[in-house]
């Protein structure tokens, strides 16, 4: 870990990121109210996605703008098209901010994905705490999160830009075990799986049927993962076991949580 970091000193940019680290936030009672939020309201889905879509902005070759910062709350990165429909989901966990003003939001929105993981039945992710909230001119420019209707080239752009490889594609991938697509939001319809709050590798089941369930979605991107020999043999493994998938998920998420973060 490193101190200068958590100190908030000395390293460019970043250093206009204000909150300071969460030093005091009991993680448990935090946790506590998130899972009682998911017993409650079944928004577990888009708490992932709100996640994924502040850290996944990040680039990294420009580390002093960490993806996980929670740049995301602000105009015009709130509004750009990929997050139609996350205000209402930073909204939902406005009250829980307000029950622990000391975690910054950027914690607070990696905690409620890596709960709603739980919550759904998935791996437990190791969690950290210390990210440090933007400030509105720290908003990421639009177009850095991948196109649902391109293949295994643009995957690649995107995703190698935050360093992952092709294994964490797949296995991030998975997340779409959860939740639907919303025609209003992305223009795309539907689930990819039959039980869309339950975290499992049906994901992957699904896409190596030979015949392709019509009530289920599969965008370009998921079918982009069985373009290439390497992509489709982790495909089958993860249908097949899905301890193995719980197993790079869990240490993938935990990657994409903290992007341009040293915790
Ligand atoms: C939903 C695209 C990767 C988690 C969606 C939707 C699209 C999409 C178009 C539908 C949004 C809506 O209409 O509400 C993509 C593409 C990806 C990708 C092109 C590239 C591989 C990921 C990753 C994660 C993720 C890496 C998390 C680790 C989710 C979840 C939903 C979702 C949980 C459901 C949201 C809800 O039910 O409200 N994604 N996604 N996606 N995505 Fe992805």
């Amino acid at each position: 870990m490193s101190t200068m970091r958590r100190a908030g000193m000395g390293y460019g940019r970043a250093s206009l990121h204000t909150t300071p680290v969460s030093m005091k936030v009991d993680v448990a009672e935090v946790t506590d109210s998130l899972m009682k939020l998911y017993d409650e309201v079944p928004c577990q889905p888009i708490m992932v996605r709100l996640a994924w879509h502040d850290a996944g902005t990040f680039n990294k070759d420009e580390p002093e703008t960490p993806g996980a910062d929670a740049s995301i709350r602000f105009s015009p990165e709130r509004d750009h098209g990929a997050n139609n429909g996350l205000g209402w989901a930073m909204d939902t966990l406005e009250p829980i901010k307000e029950k622990f003003p000391e975690i910054s939001y950027a914690d607070l929105y990696q905690l409620a994905s890596v709960v709603a993981v739980a919550h759904a039945g998935g791996p437990q992710i190791s969690f950290n705490l210390g990210r440090k909230d933007a400030l509105p001119e720290n908003c990421t420019p639009d177009g850095r999160l991948p196109d649902a209707g391109q293949r295994m080239g643009h995957l690649r752009d995107i995703f190698y830009r935050m360093g992952f490889n092709d294994a964490e594609i797949v296995a991030l991938s998975g997340a779409h075990t959860l939740g639907k697509a919303h025609k209003d939001r992305s223009g795309f319809e539907g689930p990819w799986t039959h039980e869309m709050l339950k975290f499992d590798n049906s994901y992957f089941q699904e896409l190596v049927k030979e015949e392709a369930d019509p009530a289920l979605l599969k965008l370009e991107s998921d079918l982009a993962l069985m373009d290439e020999p390497n992509c489709k043999a982790l495909v089958e493994e993860y249908a097949a076991n899905q301890d193995k998938f719980f197993e790079d998920y869990a240490k993938a998420h935990q990657k994409l949580s903290e992007l341009g973060w040293d915790l």
